[in-house]
This record gives structure tokens, C-alpha cells and sequence, in this order.
């Protein structure tokens, strides 16, 4: 059926793109029925999927971040009250992060993001044209080599880069080099263009995610605000590489500077005559969906199609977007192509541990006397990084690393790691997409499972039953133990974790067990009481 779908929304290309259309609500739904040939039902299931098209949220006018790192910070509560002086509760929505981990108390009205500092109120903020969310977090360089953090002070220089370079020398260096995506999986990306370059085809994608959607990183949204042109650049060489003409930017709704700001520099290189013909980019923006960051999820949402996980393989390089071959990749992924070109792969290579190549860039949220992005050498230990962020502005007794799906990690483990693909997955926990929030003396564990349970359940896509059903059983699990004094059966609990590890499709489902297992094997002396 979906294949169906596609093949009628690819019929319009990207340039006539489905998806941004069906966010339209002033393009009745028969009318997009008509023109592309996709029944209204289709059409309707695709809209009610996002948080953002919803009919639920079609009153609401400002939405207060529900991520994990603004529930542990509990400056939400204060967010709630401000902004019930100004809106009725019918017009207070909840989304899930907006990247603000570094300051908290955040939410989004009229497509600009918030954080709510102490001394200010709502409205002074709201009503401040010259309020900027990039001032309020730092940005640190600690590692060898400045890959990520470094500026580009001459683009016409930076561009021309690529020139050097033919589509082979391209896929050697970055064979070379070593890089795996930053997106959580660590998946080679030499391989990745080699199998594009594989599957012949006439029309290829690149597609950079930019969904970061982890509750805690905001590396992503640093890299697109504040250093696009080493994303756009890694973007384009991709492209030479694979032999792809388009370069598609997935960014989610709930950065709405991101979208602004890259498709201002969009626009200049193109006035400036320093990107040609050769290489078009277009962004899509989200509408609020987690699962959208999953790959073939986020192909279905371009596409306009209900965004539901697809079974893999094919992979995206062989069969992604438009059923074309597409090179996927997270979006600090392509922004280490810059360096590795200008300086060889062998070099990357140089730098890092024995499995993680080059450097990273690690979010720290508010919880750190210095928030920021810190950009370290892979390999680093946590323990240096947090002397240099100052230490924590309370007691915390575990951190969750690397999103919604990491491991947590009590403070005395956390102490011994380094910042790397290997030692986390060494010791059962998730390195991802390297995002750090802090959980804090006083929050209690069975909270934090609830409000895990509750996460995946909001956002699953619903494709596997494991996941779908074993999130919403979970979470009714936990809430009867807070709430009505029932008691959590172990075996019963554990049975669904094991039935949502081994059974669901993608990992979201797949990985929701690895946080809650750290937390009961942890922390079991504060989860006692609700255990039997
Ligand atoms: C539930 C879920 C959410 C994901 N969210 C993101 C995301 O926000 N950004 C991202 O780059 N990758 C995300 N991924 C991983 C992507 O599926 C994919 O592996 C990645 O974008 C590939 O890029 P890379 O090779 O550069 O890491 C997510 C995966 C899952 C299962
Ligand atoms: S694990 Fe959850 S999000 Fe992933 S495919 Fe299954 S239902 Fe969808």
C-alpha cells in the first residue's frame, strides 16, 4: 500500500513536496486528494500522526517542553503557572523537547523557543525582538583537533574544497578516515557511499537528519545555527560522491531558528554565486513526531506518508527516498567531511580511541555549572569533561547518556568512562548521539521510568505490537504503583521488557529496556517498595 503511495507522491518530486503541503491547512484535504491522486483518508492519517497538525492541537497557541532534562531540572511546574497568566489552558499544549537542555523552564510560542529565566516573565520575553536562544549556552573546544567548533571565515575557500576532489578520492578519504555516523549507531559512512554508489540509478538523495529529537542534545541545532556551512559542505560532497543532485534537510519543528537560519545561508550562497545548479538543497521542516528520527520513519514523513518505521532491508542506500538510492546521515555526520578533506583521512584517523575516530561534540544540560557543547576528542574521560564544566550545580545520583533510549548511568560509573562508542557499549550502556542529562538526588527513580514508559508510548509509531501495546502496558504498570498503591510484579515486568527487546522492529521499542534495567539494577533500594 505504501509503496503505492510513494510512487504517487514521487510523481511530484520533492519540489512539490507532499508532506509540507498536507502541514497546510489551508489546502483543503480534497483538493491535495485530487492533485495527487492519494485517497483523503491517506491523506488525514498522515496529518493526525503529528503533534504539531493534530485536531487536538489545532487550539493551542504555546507548548511548554515536556523533554527529560526540563522534567529532572523541575523548573516546568513555574513555566506552567507564568504562562497561565497570559493563556487558557485550552491554548497550553506540551511537546516533547525543544533542545533548551542547557538553560530549561523552555517553551515554544509563535515558532520561536523560550527558556524562562528566573528573573524574567513571560511577557517580557515574548515581547523581546532581540531575545536569542543561542546566547544563552557556550560553546567549548577540549579536543586535539577543532573539527566541529572551528569557523569558517572564508566561504568561497571552504567551497572550493570539492573541486580538489573527484567522486572516488571523495569515498577514500572518508574511507580513510575511519568516521562513523553520529546519529547513535556509529555505522561507517564510507560504507554507506560505497553501497550507494553500488545501486545504480539515475536520481539519488542525500538526506540529512536533523531531527534531533534525543531529550538533552542540541549539538545538531549548534551545528545548523552555528556553524551550517560545514553541514551544507558535507552535504555536497556526499552528493559528488554518490552522484546525487539533491540535498534534503529534515529539521524538526521544534527548531524553528535552525530552519530560519540555514535556509538564510541557503539563500546567500546561492545569491553569492558560491553553490551552483549542480546541487539543489530543499528543507523540510517536521511537525513533531520523535520517531521521525528514525530513518526510514523520516523517508515515509518526506514522502507524506503515515510515518511508520519500515522493515529493513532494503536499506536506504538501495531503496530510500522516493524508493531511490539515499545516503541518510545525521547531521554532525556531515560535518566532519570539511576536515577530512582539507586534512586526509589518514589524519582523522589519528585522532580519537582505538574505535572512535576524530572528535565529538558531547550537549551537557543545565544540571552543569557550564552547559554548553563541548567538542572533545573521542576517547575522553567524563571525568575530565565535567572538572572542566565546573562540576554540578546540586547533588545528582545518575546521568541518562546518549537520549531517551541510553543507558543510566550511576554517578560512580559515569566517573570511570570515556566518551566513545566502545567504552559504553563495553559496559552495556549506549554512547548515541552523546547527550548528557542529569538526574538529581531528589527525583525519584520510579519517575523517571514512568516518564519513559509514558515517552514511548506517545511516541511510538505503532508498526510492531511489542512496542506499541508493551509501552502502554508498561506505563499502566508503573502508574498504578504511584498512584493506587498496586505493586509491580517483577517477572510480569520483565517479561515485557524482554518482549519489547527482542520483538520490536526498531529501537525504540527495542532499546526502551536498557534505561529501566540500569534504574532497577541501580537504584533498586528506591524502587523496593513498588516491586514484588
Ligand atoms: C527512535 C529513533 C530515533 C532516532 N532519532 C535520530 C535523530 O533524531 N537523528 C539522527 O541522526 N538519527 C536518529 N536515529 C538514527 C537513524 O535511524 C539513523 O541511524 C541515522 O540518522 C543515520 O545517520 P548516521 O549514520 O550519520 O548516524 C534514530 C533512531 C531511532 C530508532
Ligand atoms: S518499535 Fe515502536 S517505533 Fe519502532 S517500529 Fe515498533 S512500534 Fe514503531
Amino acid at each position: 500500500m505504501s509503496k503505492n503511495l510513494r510512487a504517487l507522491s514521487s510523481r511530484k518530486g520533492i519540489e512539490n513536496n507532499l508532506f509540507l503541503k498536507i502541514q497546510k491547512y489551508n489546502i483543503p484535504t480534497d483538493i491535495l486528494s485530487e492533485e495527487f491522486l492519494i485517497g483523503e483518508s491517506s491523506i488525514i492519517g498522515t496529518r493526525n500522526f503529528y503533534d504539531f497538525l493534530k485536531e487536538d492541537n489545532k487550539e493551542k497557541k504555546v507548548f511548554i517542553c515536556n523533554g527529560t532534562s526540563c522534567i529532572t531540572s523541575g523548573k516546568q511546574e513555574r513555566v506552567k503557572t507564568e504562562l497561565r497568566k497570559h493563556f487558557s489552558d485550552n491554548e497550553i499544549g506540551h511537546v516533547s523537547c525543544l533542545g533548551h537542555c542547557h538553560t530549561n523552564a523552555a517553551f515554544l510560542y509563535n515558532e520561536q523557543t523560550y527558556s524562562l529565566d528566573k528573573a524574567l516573565e513571560v511577557k517580557d520575553i515574548i515581547n523581546n525582538k532581540e531575545y536569542n536562544s543561542n546566547k544563552e549556552y557556550q560553546v567549548y573546544n577540549l579536543a586535539s583537533q577543532q573539527i566541529l567548533t572551528k569557523k569558517i571565515t572564508n566561504k568561497i575557500n571552504h567551497y572550493q574544497l570539492i573541486d580538489k576532489f573527484t567522486p572516488h578520492g571523495i569515498v577514500s578519504e572518508v574511507k580513510k578516515s575511519q568516521l562513523q555516523g553520529r546519529g547513535g549507531a556509529g555505522f561507517p559512512f564510507g560504507l554507506k557511499l560505497e553501497s550507494c554508489i553500488n545501486t545504480k540509478s539515475e536520481q539519488k538523495y542525500i538526506v540529512c537528519n536533523a531531527d534531533e529529537g534525543d531529550p538533552g542534545a542540541y549539538s545538531d541545532m549548534y551545528l545548523l545555527e552555528q556553524n551550517p556551512h560545514l553541514v551544507l559542505f558535507g552535504m555536497m560532497a556526499a552528493g559528488k560522491a554518490v552522484g546525487a543532485n539533491w540535498g534534503i534537510l529534515y529539521i524538526r519543528a521544534e527548531y524553528p531558528n535552525s530552519i530560519i537560519s540555514i535556509n538564510n545561508e541557503i539563500e546567500l550562497l546561492q545569491k553569492e554565486n558560491i553553490i551552483g545548479e549542480e546541487f539543489n538543497f530543499k528543507i523540510i521542516k517536521g511537525a513533531g513526531a520523535y520517531i521521525c528520527g528514525e530513518e526510514t520513519a523520516l523517508l515515509n514523513s518526506i514522502e507524506g506518508i503515515r510515518p511508520e518505521v519500515r522493515v529493513r532491508p532494503p536499506f536506504p542506500t538501495q531503496d530510500g527516498l522516493y524508493g531511490k538510492p539515499t545516503i541518510l546521515s545525521n547531521v554532525e555526520t556531515f560535518a566532519n567531511l570539511h576536515w577530512i578533506l582539507e586534512n586526509g583521512g589518514d589524519s582523522f584517523s589519528k585522532i580519537g580511541s582505538e574505535k572512535s575516530k576524530g572528535t565529538k561534540l558531547i550537549s551537557l544540560d543545565g544540571f552543569f555549572k557550564k552547559p554548553g557543547i563541548y567538542e572533545v576528542d573521542m576517547g575522553y574521560p567524563f571525568s575530565n569533561l565535567l572538572k572542566i564544566a565546573d562540576g554540578f550545580i546540586e547533588d545528582i545520583k545518575a546521568i541518562q547518556f546518549g537520549g531517551p533510549l541510553g543507558g543510566i548511568l550511576p554517578i560512580n560509573e559515569i566517573m570511570k568512562i570515556n566518551l566513545d562508542f566502545e567504552s559504553f557499549s563495553n559496559k552495556g550502556f549506549l554512547f548515541g548521539h552523546a547527550s548528557a542529562v542529569c538526574i538529581p538526588k531528589t527525583f525519584p527513580m520510579i519517575e523517571f521510568i514512568k516518564h519513559l514508559f509514558e515517552f514511548t508510548k506517545d511516541e511510538s509509531c505503532g508498526k510492531c505490537y511489542p512496542c506499541r501495546l508493551g509501552s502502554a502496558r508498561g506505563y499502566e504498570l508503573i502508574e498504578g504503583a504511584m498512584n493506587r498503591n498496586e505493586t509491580i510484579d517483577n517477572k510480569l515486568l520483565n517479561d515485557l521488557l524482554e518482549t519489547m527487546e527482542l520483538g520490536s522492529l526498531c529501537a525504540l521499542g527495542g532499546g526502551l529496556p536498557l534505561p529501566i534495567r540500569n534504574i532497577i539494577k541501580y537504584f533498586n533500594s528506591e524502587l523496593k517498595s513498588y516491586l514484588q
